[in-house]
């Protein structure tokens, strides 16, 4: 029999590059899609296949890589715009990767997924909360969350899952990235560390050991797994 098919969106950095290669390492086939050429090249060299995608524009990808078996939709920017910075390009942008795309993404890989077969989102704790600058992020988590509930509902009698992960703070190019202008970075990641019980940043290995449980566990429909070193009590 033919190994599991996934596709990891935003696969070749940070928490995706996690899951990407934990699933590798678990005998799956896995397929990358994201815009930047050099990630993409190294996670080749893992044994990925990759495409390149911008996916702001998801529509047509999952036609490319059919037989998929699994979806994990991770690819996702941050935006750190409190009101009065607001735009309509920045929230079309960040409501397009997390929302748009979790629907598109999902109906497209549901139409030809087999039985058993499983849809990861990736959301984040932001997406039950919110925090300052986190209105766009908050409500695009929020809504792949929504969607990934309508969906557990609608596909479970093609007994096709969509499930959700819901990371703290891992450290990653986007929690490297500066929040506020000139931001020293060692301290924001100590400050951003600090809000978790457990005390540290999570790991992608972490994130990704829960998407492997969630792929595999065929009675579990729309979970929301939380992973986040304590952040949300
Ligand atoms: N790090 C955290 O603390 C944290 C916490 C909770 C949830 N998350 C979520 O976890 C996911 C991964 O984030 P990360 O922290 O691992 O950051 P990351 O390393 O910056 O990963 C984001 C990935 O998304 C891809 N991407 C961004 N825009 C894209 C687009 N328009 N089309 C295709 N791919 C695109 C990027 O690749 P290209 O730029 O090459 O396209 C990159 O591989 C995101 O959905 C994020 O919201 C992160």
């Amino acid at each position: 029999m033919s190994p599991a098919h996934v596709l990891v969106t935003g696969g070749a950095t940070g928490i995706g590059l996690g899951i990407t290669r934990l699933l590798l390492n678990k005998g799956m086939r896995v397929s990358v899609c994201s815009r930047r050429p050099e990630p993409l090249s190294a996670v080749e060299a893992l044994g990925a296949e990759t495409l390149t995608w911008d996916l702001v524009q998801p529509l047509g990808l999952i036609h490319k890589l059919t037989p998929l078996t699994h979806l994990v939709h991770c690819a996702g920017n941050d935006n750190n715009d409190a009101i009065g910075s607001w735009s309509m390009s920045g929230f079309q942008e960040t409501m397009a990767l997390h929302a748009l795309a979790t629907a598109m993404l999902m109906q497209e890989w549901a139409a030809q997924a087999p039985t058993g077969g499983c849809f990861v989102g990736v959301a984040s704790t932001l997406g039950r909360r919110t925090a300052p600058g986190k209105a766009a992020y908050s409500a695009a988590k929020a809504a792949m969350l929504s969607i990934c509930q309508s969906g557990a509902l609608e596909l479970a009698p093609k007994r096709l899952r969509v499930n959700a992960v819901l990371p703290g703070v891992v450290e990653t190019e986007m929690t490297r990235a500066p929040r506020t202008p000139g931001a020293d970075i060692g301290q924001q990641l100590t400050e951003l560390a600090e809000l978790h019980p457990l005390g540290r940043l999570g790991t992608p290995s972490e994130v990704a050991e829960a998407v492997a449980y969630l792929l595999e566990a065929q009675w579990t429909t729309g979970a929301e797994l939380v992973v986040d070193g304590g952040l949300s009590l």
